[in-house]
């Protein structure tokens, strides 16, 4: 079992200095709003994940005024013991450690120890743009296998370059042409590899999918997830030769993985335009706790939850039903805040679990 004991924040968001021991596999988190409930679930997630669930950017995560943060955790993996330290240094400068030893690669850490945040906010995962949906794949893919991160970085970074020139105006043709068939070739393997993976992980998350969700709404409806990609008809080496006058027209790679999407029905229809509120959160809770299954399956061991506000987001009898999935069946350690510390402790009780909770 995976566990966090102990973590010490310093400079991070609304903590000068702050430290927390956990004692328990269940841990409610209260406060007011603003106190730094959310700020320390991200703390534990940027341990885990080695940047927030919530920006893209380390130097946001910096407490006002200060140069930068340290993060320090201690955790136990069937009861190893794994220190992980992480400065952040200010201007891009990150360095992270485990057990004393520095990563020289960061994907080297994402996936050891496995992690699923659930967040108000998510909700765009089911209402928003397809590039959401596509991050969620390359969060779990990147925990599953450190070669997925590596790929996605080379792709991105070919992708611009393309994208950049497609844009230019003042090269050659014959320059430009050469340089794109350098970019295509090199966009092809990560473009492969990255798709194959997002195909077998999608094959073996939507079952658990339809499993969660229907134990959570508690109705018989049908939802489906489907995987959409381009590269289902022909390998993006065929593509991106086919589609290049059109990308020189719109100056920008109309042919890759970054154009994948997920899509979501019910009963047959697409699930944005139909779905109430409930179904749209039940929906959303099914992705997540299908997310962790599949991180369960594969690591041999729990991977720690994080679920946020969750309470104001889900009726009483939904709320009743996920946490006994995850806390009684699941195995792993569970972090939950409200402002509401009655609320927690009644669910708690009623469940009876062994919880312990923490007032900021
Ligand atoms: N970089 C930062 N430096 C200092 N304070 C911050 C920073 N980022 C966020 N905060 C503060 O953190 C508080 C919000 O904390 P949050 O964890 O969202 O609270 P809660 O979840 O308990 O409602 C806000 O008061 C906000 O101003
Ligand atoms: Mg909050």
């Amino acid at each position: 079992m995976l566990q966090l004991t102990d973590i010490q924040l310093t400079g991070f968001k609304n903590y000068g200095s702050g430290r927390f021991h956990f004692t328990s596999p269940v841990i409610g988190i209260c406060g007011l709003n603003g106190r730094g409930k959310t700020n320390l679930l991200d703390a534990i997630y940027f341990c885990c994940l080695t940047r927030s669930y919530f920006t893209a950017s380390d130097a946001s995560c910096t407490r006002f005024g200060e140069p930068g943060f340290r993060l320090e955790a201690m955790f136990e993996l069937n009861r190893d013991p794994m220190k992980l330290v992480l400065v952040y240094r200010g201007q891009q400068r990150k360095e992270i450690s485990m057990n004393d030893v520095p990563y020289e690669k960061f994907s080297a850490h994402v996936g050891r120890l496995p992690m699923v945040m659930i967040a108000p906010d998510d909700i765009e995962l089911v209402n928003g743009a397809a590039e959401l949906r596509r991050r969620f794949l390359d969060t779990v893919l990147c925990q599953l296998d450190p070669s997925y991160l590596q790929y996605l970085i080379q792709y991105n970074k070919v992708l611009q370059q393309r994208n950049s020139l497609l844009k230019s105006d003042h090269l050659p043709s014959h320059d430009i042409h050469q340089l794109l068939d350098a970019y295509d070739q090199q966009l092809a393997e990560p473009g492969a590899k990255i798709y194959t993976s997002r195909k077998a992980f999608c094959t073996s998350l939507i079952p658990f999918v339809q499993e969660h969700y229907t134990g959570i709404a508690g109705t018989s409806e049908q939802v489906t997830v489907t995987y959409i990609s381009q590269l289902h008809e022909k390998p993006l080496s065929d593509w991106l030769p086919q589609t290049r006058q059109k990308d020189l027209a719109i100056q920008r790679t109309s042919t890759g993985i970054h154009r994948d999407e997920l899509q979501f029905n019910l009963n047959g229809q697409p699930f944005r335009g139909i779905a109430s509120q409930g179904q749209r959160k039940s929906l959303l809770f099914a992705l997540k706790l299908a997310e962790y299954d599949l991180l369960k399956q594969q690591k041999g061991f729990a991977p720690i939850l994080l679920l946020d506000d969750v309470f104001e987001k889900l009726d009483a009898s939904r709320m009743h039903n996920l946490l006994g999935r995850v806390c009684r069946t699941g195995g792993g350690q569970v972090f939950i805040t409200d402002t509401h510390e009655d609320r927690l402790r009644h669910t708690f009780a009623d469940l009876q679990l062994d919880a312990q909770i923490i007032q900021l």
